[in-house]
C-alpha cells in the first residue's frame, strides 16, 4: 500500500510517498523561511500564495523520487486542518484533484494526528503512548490510544512554546525563527543570573501558559542597559530556556502520573514539534521519562517538524481501517484531536 501525502497548513510546503511497510519512498519539504523572515513571523497570505506556487512541483518531485505514477498509489492524503486556512485549502484542493483524476480514495488528515502517529512510522511502537507536541503552533500533551483515539491531557491557554521562543528572541534582538537563535545564545549564558518565573509549576491540573514568563522577560530586558550587551542577552536567553524546560517538565511529570493511572500499559514518552529540537528541553524530558520508567523517543528532527511523510502515514493508518473522506470535505482552521477535551481559552489557542 502506498499513499501520497501533502502538507500545507503552516509555512512548509511538503509532499511525500510512504508505504505501509513504513518505508518513506520520497519526502520533500520546502521551507518558506526566507519569504517570512523580513516580517519576523509567518504572514498567512504570503504562506498561502507560496503553497499555491510550489505545491504542484513538489508533488511531481515526490512522485519522481518514488518512481511512481498516480495510478500506482492507493490513496492521496492531505492535511485538512488545523492550520492557516489559505494554505490548508491549497493542499486539500490539490489532493482532491489528484484523487478524482486518478480514481483513488482521498483522506483529509488532521495535522496533529500526523504528528501523533509519527512514532509508529519511525519506530513502529504500539499504543498507548504519551506525546508532547511543542511547536510554533501547538503545545500539548496527548495520550495516543489508537488511530483517531486521543486524549488531550494538557494544552496551552496562551502562546505555544515555540511562539514564546520567537517573541523572546525578538526582545533580545535575535532573528527569526527565534528558537534556534535563543538556544545558541543561551549556550554562552548563565541560566541562574536572573530569577524568572516557572509558569504553572506545582499547580495541579493546569495547562501550559508562557505569557507570564514572556512578560517577566520583557520587563527584565527593559530594566537592563540598552543596547543589550551580548552577555546580558545570553543570560536572559539561558534563564528563559531553563524556565520553559522546567515548566514543560513539570506539566509532563503530572501528565505521566495521570496517564499511567488511566492506561497502565503506557510505554513511551514521545516528543514532536520544532521545540523538541531544543537540547536543554530534551535533556530535561529524558530525565522525566527515566524517572517514570518510560522509554523516551524522539523521531529524527525532519519528521518532528512539519512534513508530509507524517500525513501520508496517518493516511495509511486510516486507510488500513477502511476509512476515507468525501470530496466534499471542507478544510478546517480548527480541528481538536480530542473533541471531548474542554475548550481551551486564550488568545493564542490554535486547536
Ligand atoms: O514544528 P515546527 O517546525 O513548525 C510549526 O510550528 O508547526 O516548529 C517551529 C517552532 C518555532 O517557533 C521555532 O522557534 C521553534 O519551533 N524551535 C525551537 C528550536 N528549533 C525550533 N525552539 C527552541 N529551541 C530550538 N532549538
Ligand atoms: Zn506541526
Amino acid at each position: 500500500m502506498h499513499v501520497l501525502g501533502i502538507e500545507t497548513s503552516c509555512d512548509e510546503t511538503a509532499a511525500a510517498v510512504v508505504g505501509d511497510d513504513r518505508r518513506i519512498l520520497a519526502d520533500v519539504v520546502l521551507s518558506q523561511l526566507e519569504e517570512h523572515r523580513p516580517f519576523g513571523g509567518i504572514v498567512p497570505e504570503i504562506a498561502a500564495r507560496a503553497h499555491l506556487e510550489h505545491v504542484d512541483r513538489l508533488v511531481a518531485e515526490a512522485m519522481r523520487r518514488a518512481a511512481m505514477s498516480f495510478a500506482d498509489l492507493d490513496a492521496i492524503a492531505a492535511t485538512g486542518g488545523p492550520g492557516l486556512i489559505g494554505g490548508v485549502m491549497v493542499g486539500v484542493m490539490t489532493a482532491k484533484a489528484i484523487a478524482l483524476a486518478a480514481g483513488k480514495p482521498f483522506l483529509a488528515v488532521n495535522h496533529l494526528e500526523g504528528h501523533a502517529l509519527t512514532a509508529r512510522l519511525t519506530h513502529g511502537i504500539a499504543f498507548p503512548y504519551l506525546l508532547l507536541l511543542a511547536s510554533g503552533g501547538h503545545c500539548q500533551l496527548l495520550a495516543v490510544l489508537g488511530v483517531g483515539d486521543y486524549r488531550r491531557l494538557v494544552t496551552t491557554i496562551a502562546d505555544a512554546a515555540g511562539e514564546a521562543f520567537d517573541k523572546v528572541a525578538k526582545m533580545i534582538g535575535l532573528g527569526y525563527p527565534g528558537g534556534p537563535a535563543v538556544e545558541r545564545a543561551a549556550a554562552a549564558g548563565d541560566p541562574v543570573r536572573f530569577a524568572l518565573p516557572r509558569p504553572m509549576r506545582g499547580k495541579p491540573g493546569c495547562d501550559f501558559s508562557f505569557s507570564g514568563l514572556k512578560n517577566a522577560v520583557r520587563l527584565l530586558v527593559e530594566s537592563l542597559p540598552q543596547p543589550l550587551s551580548v552577555q546580558d542577552g545570553a543570560d536572559v536567553a539561558a534563564g528563559f530556556q531553563a524556565a520553559v524546560a522546567e515548566s514543560i517538565a513539570d506539566r509532563t511529570r503530572r501528565a505521566v502520573v495521570e496517564a499511567r493511572e488511566r492506561w497502565p500499559t503506557l510505554s513511551h514518552l514521545v516528543v514532536a514539534g520544532g521545540v523538541a529540537a531544543n537540547a536543554c528541553l530534551r535533556q530535561t524530558l529524558v530525565e522525566v521519562a527515566a524517572q517514570a520508567g518510560l522509554a523516551f523517543l524522539a523521531p529524527p528532527l525532519g519528521l518532528c517538524t512539519d512534513n508530509a511523510a507524517m500525513i501520508a502515514w496517518a493516511g495509511i493508518e486510516r486507510l488500513r481501517l477502511g476509512q476515507q473522506d468525501g470530496l466534499d470535505f471542507a478544510p478546517r482552521p480548527r480541528w481538536p484531536l480530542d473533541p471531548t477535551a474542554a475548550k481551551a481559552r486564550g488568545a493564542g489557542v490554535k486547536a
